[in-house]
């Protein structure tokens, strides 16, 4: 199976160039699974509820889920991308599934960052998992990453994959992600941007790069310049994250002592 991200600099509202970028950029791209970054269709600092509002599309009928799954069918790969989602009052941080057959799903980002929680409604979609043929995949937005239940979730799920759209600011993730895979022992694809925003007088952010696709026993497999676009794809084989046994005495999931966590 051919897994991959798309690392690019998305600009904050430009939502029909931005996915030109990806429309153009998957053309060149042979792969089963692209995963975008978080936002990837609007850019990321918001200045106003309003602006969330202006830019947030309803899923899976609105523009960009459309434009997405069109690509989808044409390049006959799924493809998990992060956009604003207007859901009647409510803004969510989500991020669609589409694939060759159309709309998957969408994951609503649970673990909102800074000022994301001004602008948007904490996800109420829960961790899923989704089998897409060659492999389960699961997704989770961004800081989701911090909270270690997320990905366990996934993996207790059956996820293979973990599609993990984001936009990193704080250094420490993209050392961490081969913790959570090997934790479960699952692949997982980080899809970072790249650039910077500093709208309406704000601070300024930088968007850290450094995507990367990391394999169950924690090995990066690829990781993302800081500073580059870059489309990226690897062959793996979804199969090395469904075998859980640590040593013939240990296997990492069924040997949970659920009632001890508490
Ligand atoms: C983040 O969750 N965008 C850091």
């Amino acid at each position: 199976m051919r897994i991959g991200y798309f690392q690019f600099t998305p600009r904050f509202g430009e939502v029909s160039q931005n996915l030109d970028r990806v429309v153009e950029t998957l053309a060149q791209a042979e792969a089963d699974l692209v995963v975008l970054p978080e936002l990837c269709a609007s850019g990321y600092q918001f200045v106003s509820q309003q602006e969330a509002i202006a830019l947030s599309e309803p899923v899976p009928d609105g523009p960009t889920t459309q434009r997405l799954i069109a690509l989808a069918k044409k390049r006959r790969m799924v493809i998990v991308a992060g956009l604003p989602e207007r859901a009647g009052v409510a803004c969510y941080n989500s991020a669609v599934i589409v694939g060759p057959s159309g709309f998957i799903g969408c994951y609503r980002k649970t673990h909102l960052f800074f000022e994301e929680t001004l602008f948007f409604t904490p996800g109420d979609t829960g961790f899923q998992v989704w089998d897409i043929g060659p492999a389960k995949i699961g997704a989770m937005i961004c800081f989701d990453w911090y909270y270690p239940e997320a990905a366990r979730t996934l993996a207790l799920k059956g996820a293979d994959i973990i599609c993990h759209p984001s936009n990193l600011i704080l250094p420490n993730c993209p050392d961490s992600m081969p913790v959570r895979c090997l934790e479960n022992r699952v692949f997982a694809v980080t899809a970072n941007r790249t650039g910077s925003e500093a709208r309406s007088g704000k601070d300024q952010l930088t968007f850290i790069g450094n995507s990367e696709v990391v394999a169950p026993r924690g090995t990066i497999l690829h990781r993302a310049p800081r500073d580059q676009e870059e489309l990226y794809i690897v062959e793996i084989d979804p199969a090395d994250a469904r075998n859980k046994a640590l040593t013939p005495y240990n296997d990492l999931l069924r040997d949970r002592r659920e009632s001890l966590y508490r």
